[in-house]
Parts: structure tokens; C-alpha cells; sequence
């Protein structure tokens, strides 16, 4: 059994976890910068490193203190290497190194993307390879195909936003701050899904990617009209959102070869009224549906540490003059899509 101990500062969440192989979290903190980007509505990156700094070292010792362990029962130590804001990128991967180099042990270099594509398998023992994920977050918006670790086949990917980032700008225009996921799935209970006529961008295209800029300036519109109640504006986005979701991904699915398995992850998988409706879809195609606990969902160290467990499992490590890589997607390979900017 390996002790690793994860570090994830690639956005607005510092976080420090230790995790087993067999599947156990032995301790873990979380700290969130909402309230120090709140006031600029989205993260500010210069905001974001300077917390990092500040708060993982303390962090990690109170890990080690919660746990009653000291670094050398150390098996691994895991950071995310990218990609993400590089500023606290490289405040947790040169931490990292730092306790490598310490205690001797390996470090490993994760690929955050790769922390959310594995994370179900932390939560879940009995689910094996392949599998399909749905990777839906802040900053990346996916669709792959799961062999094995480090083995990902992109089949989709979105052309302009994520639909993380789309939930976000909806409660922007909406006037319900930062993030904005939960605050707009929150509204839309109390609003009608069917109110407010909104486009469903590339839903019925051949190819299975994603767009969300033109729901999101339809968003607008409706708004600046002043007809509608803020409430059914919310349901209606997150209406139209999930129906481009099932259409890409029915699109994606009947292009690839069968797998056993759905897995959603990333932070947009905390919503209840998409979990249902994959849930649903998945059943009606025969597919198992795996979804983790909320808290391993949106950012967090267990997933950093849970990669470190497989990539050490399969004989990986890193050397210590890794770079931090802002950009690092989980498929090399993929083509580039036409009209896409970078998404991961
Ligand atoms: O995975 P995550 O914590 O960070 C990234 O790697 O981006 O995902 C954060 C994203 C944000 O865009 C947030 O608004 C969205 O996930 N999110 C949600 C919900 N909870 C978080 N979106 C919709 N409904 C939610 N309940
Ligand atoms: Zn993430």
C-alpha cells in the first residue's frame, strides 16, 4: 500500500491531500479564494499565485499533522504540473519538488485534466477501463475516451467556451457573482425551463464539439429586453446547456467504439439537474453511469494524489527539472478544431 500526497494550485483552490492506493483519503484541506476574486468576477491569476504561496506550505504540514505522518512514510509526492494559471501552477510543483528532493521519494508531475479523468476510479473500485468522460469545468469542456492511464482519446472538445465557464457568465449577466455554477442551478429551481427561447449552438451537427458563446450573448439579449424573470432565464440556460450536452454526446458516442461505462467529472458535474439527466441517458444506453461525490468534483488534491497512486501503480514518475506546462492536453494527437481557441 502507497502513501502519496497530492498538491493542487492551478486555479482558485489550494489544496493538499494524502490519499492510499487502496482508495483511501487519509486527510485532506481545501482552502478557496472565492471571496478575494469575488469582487472581479472571475480569478485573478496574480491574486490567485500570491494565496498559493501563502497558504500551501502551511497547508501540507497540517495534512501531515491531521494524518499523525511525517515525510518520510512519504511513498510518492504528486503536484499538478499544469495546465492552469502558471503562477500557482509553479508554486505547488516547486513545492512539490522541494519535498522530493527531501525525502527522496519520487515526485510526480499530474496532469490536472488527467486528476479529474481519474478521480471516478478513487471513488468507485469497481470501475475499470475503458470508459467514456464527460469533462466539464471552469476551464476545460471534453468529451474522451478512457483506455488506461496516461492512454486518452479526445472525441470532442469545445470551439470557443466551457460549460463551466458558460454557467459563469450567466450569472455574471445575472448579477449573481462568482462562481456561478451553483448560484445559477440555485435560481433555476424556481424558474420555467421553457420560457425563454434560447439557441442550442451546433445541436444536430455531425461533429460531436461543444460552442456556448452564442447561448451565452442569446443570454444577454434576453436579458437587456427586460421580459423576463431572472429565475426562468436560469432555467432556460441551463435547459439549453444540457440539451447541447446530450446531443454531443450522443453524437460522440455513436462515433466511437462501445464502452461499458459514462463518467462525468469536473466541477460542472456538482449539478444535480445534469447528473439526472446523464444518468438517464446513460441507462437508456445500456451504459453504467459514475459520477464522484461532489467534493471530488470541483478542484481538490485527492484527485492529484489519487493520479500519483495510478501513475506510481504503473511504474511512472518524473524527473525534478519538470516544467510547469499552462497548456498540456490529455490527447496530443487531436486534431485542432476549426474556429476552436485554446481550451486544454
Ligand atoms: O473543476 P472546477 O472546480 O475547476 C476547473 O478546473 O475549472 O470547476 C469549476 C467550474 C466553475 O465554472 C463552476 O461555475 C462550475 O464548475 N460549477 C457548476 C456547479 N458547481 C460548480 N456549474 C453548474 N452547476 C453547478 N452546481
Ligand atoms: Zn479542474
Amino acid at each position: 500500500m502507497a502513501v502519496v500526497l497530492g498538491i493542487e494550485s492551478s486555479c482558485d483552490e489550494t489544496a493538499a491531500a494524502l490519499v492510499t492506493s487502496d482508495r483511501r483519503i487519509i486527510a485532506q484541506r481545501i482552502a478557496s479564494q472565492d471571496e478575494a476574486h469575488a469582487p472581479y468576477g472571475g480569478v485573478v491569476p496574480e491574486i490567485a499565485a500570491r494565496a498559493h504561496a501563502e497558504r500551501l506550505a502551511p497547508m501540507i504540514e497540517a495534512v501531515m499533522a491531521d494524518a499523525g505522518m511525517d515525510y518520510g512514510d512519504l511513498d510518492a509526492v504528486a503536484a499538478t504540473a499544469g495546465p492552469g494559471l502558471i503562477g500557482g501552477v509553479m508554486v505547488g510543483l516547486v513545492s512539490a519538488k522541494a519535498l522530493a528532493m527531501a525525502t527522496g521519494k519520487p515526485l510526480l508531475a499530474i496532469n490536472h485534466l488527467e486528476g479529474h479523468a481519474l478521480s471516478p476510479r478513487l471513488a468507485d473500485g469497481d470501475l475499470g477501463f475503458p470508459y467514456a468522460l464527460l469533462l466539464v469545468s471552469g476551464g476545460h469542456c471534453q468529451i474522451l475516451r478512457v483506455d488506461g492511464v496516461g492512454r486518452y482519446t479526445r472525441l470532442a472538445t469545445t470551439i470557443d467556451d466551457a460549460l463551466g465557464e458558460a454557467f459563469d457568465k450567466t450569472a455574471k449577466i445575472l448579477g449573481l457573482g462568482y462562481p456561478g455554477g451553483p448560484a445559477v442551478e440555485r435560481l433555476a429551481r424556481e424558474g420555467d425551463p421553457g420560457v425563454v427561447p434560447l439557441p442550442r449552438p451546433l445541436v444536430g451537427s455531425g461533429e460531436p464539439h461543444f460552442s456556448f458563446a452564442g447561448l451565452k450573448s442569446a443570454v444577454v439579449r434576453a436579458k437587456e429586453s427586460g421580459r423576463f424573470r431572472d429565475a426562468d432565464l436560469a432555467a432556460s440556460f441551463q435547459q439549453a446547456a444540457l440539451d447541447c450536452v446530450l446531443d454531443r454526446l450522443r453524437v460522440a458516442l455513436d462515433h466511437a467504439d462501445a464502452m461499458p461505462a459514462l463518467v462525468v467529472a469536473g466541477g460542472v458535474a456538482a449539478n444535480q439537474v445534469i447528473r439526472a439527466a446523464l444518468e438517464q441517458f446513460a441507462r437508456e444506453r445500456g451504459m453504467r453511469f459514475v459520477a464522484p461525490p461532489l467534493a471530488l468534483c470541483t478542484d481538490n488534491a485527492a484527485m492529484i494524489g489519487w493520479a500519483g497512486c495510478e501513475r506510481l501503480a504503473s511504474g511512472q514518475d518524473d524527473p525534478l527539472d519538470f516544467q510547469a506546462r499552462p497548456r498540456w492536453p490529455l490527447d496530443p494527437d487531436a486534431e485542432p478544431v476549426r474556429g476552436a481557441g485554446y481550451k486544454a
